[in-house]
């Protein structure tokens, strides 16, 4: 099987995306960058939550729209949730510093990558979420070998 082919798994309800998000977790490096794509609503946020509980956080996720990057300290790991929907201009990610939110002992998970395009850097991976009703269709989509070493670990 090509190594950098989507995976694509099928999540039924809320439940199976924060347990996906959990064994997604579980397979994410330190240093690794993930995007997150998909429309309003397509459960991006909710993804990073599953993420986070698996982390052992279980405070409330608030989602990063208007403070732009939410951080977490958890067991030795940073992990920063950038939501990027109001950034204006890119050059924006320049000024908050954007490069030292990218360290090799971090993770950053970043929804609206798109906001952010010609400052941000390639991810290692991306997840596409599709609404479909109360269920999601979501990609896996490897872009960098650590991508595709998460995407191995995931099947
Ligand atoms: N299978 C599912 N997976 C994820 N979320 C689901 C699912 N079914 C229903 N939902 C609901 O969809 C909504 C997803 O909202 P969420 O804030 O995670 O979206 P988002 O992609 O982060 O949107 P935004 O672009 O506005 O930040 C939640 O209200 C959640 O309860
Ligand atoms: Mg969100």
């Amino acid at each position: 099987m090509n190594p950098s082919a989507p995976l694509l798994v099928y999540l039924p309800d809320e439940a199976a995306t924060l347990s996906f998000a959990g064994r997604f977790y579980r397979a994410l490096p330190f240093g690794c960058l993930v995007f997150l794509r998909g429309n309003l609503g397509a459960g991006k946020t909710a993804f990073v939550r599953g993420c986070l509980r698996e982390a052992g956080y279980n405070g409330a996720v608030k989602s990063p729209t208007f403070t732009l990057v939410e951080e977490y300290f958890l067991g030795g790991c940073a992990v920063y949730h950038f939501d990027l929907y109001r950034l204006a201009d890119p050059e924006e990610l320049e000024w908050m510093g954007m490069r030292d939110y990218l360290r090799p002992d971090a993770i950053c998970f970043i929804e609206w990558p798109e906001r952010g395009e010609g400052v941000l850097p390639d991810a290692d991976v991306e997840i596409d979420l599709a609404i479909e009703g109360a269920s999601r269709n979501l990609s896996v989509m490897p872009i960098s070998s650590i991508g595709r070493k998460i995407k191995e670990n995931l099947m």
